[in-house]
């Protein structure tokens, strides 16, 4: 290969650049980028494609054209489904089920490889603590040992049990590296900055996870960590990604980063742009031609070797022939088993359980479930009608999912469902005294009302930030004018972040989130309603009382003056004068239609050496009238350590299904590497002394146990 063959190999465009790739014929945008045709022919990978006629047709002229013949990689963002679409990210670590998610990842890789997709930009592990920030949706969430063990679900799921060898495993690329999600003030590509200490306990061991579960590439952040753009941090990707963690994958840029260290002040060009990049290792360059145009001259000079090229370049086409590309181009790209499998009866069936397990039910004061024998429902709301699929929903239609309206025509043919908008979806719109009007005579003439609030798939998702995360103020007046006319109104929340819903919830006397549930929201949420599902999910973020509270997050540091209690009007403590501490709803909290007594747990020692573990016991019982899950939690905390620790962290959980009546001994063992952390020497340890341990329903209940680590 010429060097210019391996920069183009290095380099990623979206399809409709690459569609022409005769010389000198190259398309409008590929024109406007500076790409020549030689480039176009020779370029390594593509983003964006959507059907299997285009990726084989586009596969074909490429061989057709590229000197030296080697297939072009196909990548997409198939965040949570490819054409079925389940519940965002945050939806799916609501469900508490690692086999669940997997099996999902598994639908998606198989609806995106007969599209012809080969790479998957997912998963997205940025650790979340802000709810302002729009790409909460694409997380699971703010615990980093759950988000570690999402990640390597999702990992598996795409990359499939036999190392990419299935027929419809995609590889999996982990994103965004590192510390996207800590952004400042919530707002998308923000600075970050933190200490090596919050970095490496919180930030870093999802991604760490899903390299340890074969990830097979890592894609680096916008943001800028600590002042150096992850674009071009040699620490990141090149001492700690290769060198500390092992990772001999391909590294990818995200889209136009090169060239926004310039915007960053951090390269004085983008010549510079390319040097910072390949010195961090970085294989793959997308949207930008930072290295196509530079790369050369950087080397004439002395500053980067062809030797680091070669490497970059051997890495990406491991990649290719570890999917099998050389041999065959087009993978499972099949335009009768897109058809087939794409949509499916079994994959609307995952969607829907998906959908089932993801909803949170936040409060219930008895008007849920609802009757099978409700005669009137009126289902109002702006979200009423329509499907709810999220901002990173791929090949995902709105008008191919399910809205609640449906859902609930479908589950109860008899029973009369009217529907009404309210007001109109937008963030500021008034509220429409005629759309009020027309949805309170619905309201006042139906036994129930289920009442479809939340945001737009556009108020989440990249770029996506929000200063308030309330309901708008048209919403919050409709839901007090419907619940005052109807007392048996349910609030069914579509969001794409945690909300603060301090002001309104005691407004009504139900509510629940389906976050963007996708293809089968409606029926899933009938399913819910008519309580034919139980509820089961739980909070992997918490919900404030108010966005003032943000960022907010179970596991936060003790301070010299914590509060005394939430009801303390103690001055000079750690405390808002107009606002709980607490958020609304913790992390890990759930509502059920049944009831489960937690009985006190019991430990099998009181201490244990270095190298030693115990065993934490309780009975779950189902104490209510119906089947359910609920999620038991361990968490720990150490009460004096070389450095101030979180209130509690959460060390392992048991998703436990009872039947009515049914009780269960969980145990949870208990060891060492629990109860280390990374210390101000840079070594992960556990300091000898008293732990406490809480087996809870949620991170704010439960009572502690005590043993020592001698
Ligand atoms: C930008 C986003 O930050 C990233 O998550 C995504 O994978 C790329 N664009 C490609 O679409």
């Amino acid at each position: 290969m010429t060097l210019e063959q391996k920069l183009a190999q290095m380099s990623q465009y979206g399809t409709s650049y690459l569609m022409a790739t005769a010389k000198d014929d190259v398309t409008g945008p590929a024109r406007a980028l500076g790409l020549n045709g030689e480039q176009v022919a020779a370029v390594g990978s593509t983003l964006g494609s959507a059907q299997a006629a285009d990726v084989i047709a586009m596969q074909q002229n490429h061989l057709a054209n590229d000197p030296n013949k080697i297939p072009l990689l196909f990548m997409r963002d198939v965040i949570h489904g490819y054409r079925t679409i389940y519940p965002i990210p945050l939806g799916m670590g609501a469900t508490w089920d690692e086999g669940l998610v997997y099996d999902c990842c598994r639908m998606a890789a198989k609806e995106a490889a007969v599209s012809g997709i080969q790479v998957n930009f997912s998963p997205m592990v940025d650790l979340v603590r802000d709810c302002r920030w729009g790409r909460n949706m694409e997380s699971t969430g703010e615990d980093p040992w759950y988000n570690s063990r999402m990640a390597a679900a999702m990992v598996k799921g795409y990359q499939g049990d036999d190392d990419l060898q299935g027929k419809y495993d995609i590889a999996a690329c982990v994103k965004h590296f590192a510390a996207y999600g800590a952004a400042e003030s919530g707002r998308d590509y923000n600075t970050t900055d933190m200490s090596e200490h919050t970095l490496r306990e919180y930030y870093l061991p999802a991604y760490r996870a899903a390299v340890d579960a074969g990830v097979e590439m890592v894609m680096t952040s916008f943001n800028a960590l600590n002042g150096i753009p992850c674009a071009g941090n040699s620490r990141l990707a090149a001492d700690i990604l290769r060198n500390e963690w092992g990772f001999d994958g391909v590294v990818i840029s995200d889209w136009n980063s090169f060239h926004e260290m310039v915007n960053h002040g951090y390269a004085a060009n983008d010549r510079d742009a390319a040097e910072k990049a390949i010195q961090a290792v970085t294989d793959i360059e997308m949207m930008s031609t930072c290295y196509l145009r530079y790369m050369r001259a950087l080397i004439e000079e002395g500053k980067v070797s062809e030797e680091q090229i070669d490497q970059a370049v051997l890495r990406i086409l491991r990649l290719k022939e570890k999917l099998g590309m050389f041999e065959n181009p087009l993978r499972a790209t099949s335009v009768e088993e897109e058809a087939k499998y794409c949509l499916c009866e079994e994959h609307r069936a995952l969607a829907r359980r998906a959908a089932e397990q993801a909803a949170v039910l936040l409060k219930n004061d008895g008007v849920l479930p609802l009757s099978e024998n409700i005669g009137s429902i009126a289902v109002i709301g702006p979200f009423a009608a329509c499907g709810m699929n999220g901002w990173w929903s791929c090949q995902g239609k709105t008008d191919e999912s399910v809205s609640v309206a449906a859902g609930l025509r479908a589950a109860l043919p008899q029973a009369t469902i009217t529907v009404a908008a309210g007001c109109t979806d937008g963030l500021h719109d008034p509220l429409d005294p005629a759309m009020l009007e027309a949805a309170l005579d619905m309201a006042r003439a139906s036994e129930s009302v289920v009442l479809c609030l939340g945001e737009q798939e556009g108020w989440s998702g990249e770029g996506n930030s929000r200063a308030d995360v309330g309901l708008p103020a048209a919403q919050k007046e409709l839901l007090r004018r419907v619940a005052a006319v109807n007392p048996r109104t349910v609030v069914l929340l579509f969001n794409g972040r945690p909300l603060a819903l301090g002001d309104v919830i005691d407004a009504a006397p139900a509510f629940f989130t389906m976050w963007q549930p996708g293809t089968e929201g409606g029926s899933a949420a009938a399913n819910l309603l008519l309580g034919r599902v139980n509820f089961s999910g739980h909070l992997t973020m918490s919900f404030p009382y108010h966005v003032g509270q943000a960022p907010i997050y179970y596991n936060s540091m003790r301070t010299g003056r914590p509060k005394p209690g939430d009801d303390s009007t103690m001055g000079y403590v750690s405390r808002y004068v107009d606002c709980p501490n607490a958020p609304l709803f913790p992390f890990g909290y759930g509502l059920s239609y049944t009831d489960f007594t937690y009985g006190r747990p019991t430990l099998s020692a009181t201490q244990i050496k270095r190298g030693e573990s115990l065993t934490l016991s309780l009975t779950v019982k189902n104490t209510g009238k119906m089947a359910g899950s609920t999620v038991v939690q361990l968490y720990i905390h150490d009460p004096v350590a070389s450095l101030v620790r979180p209130v509690r962290e959460m060390r392992d959980y048991a998703r436990v299904t009872l039947g009515a009546g049914e009780e269960k001994e969980v145990q949870f063992k208990i060891d060492e590497a629990m109860l280390a952390f990374y210390t101000a020497e840079g070594r992960y340890e556990a300091e000898p002394g008293c732990f406490r341990v809480w087996a809870a329903p949620d991170a704010a209940s439960g009572e502690a146990l005590s043993f020592t680590l001698l």
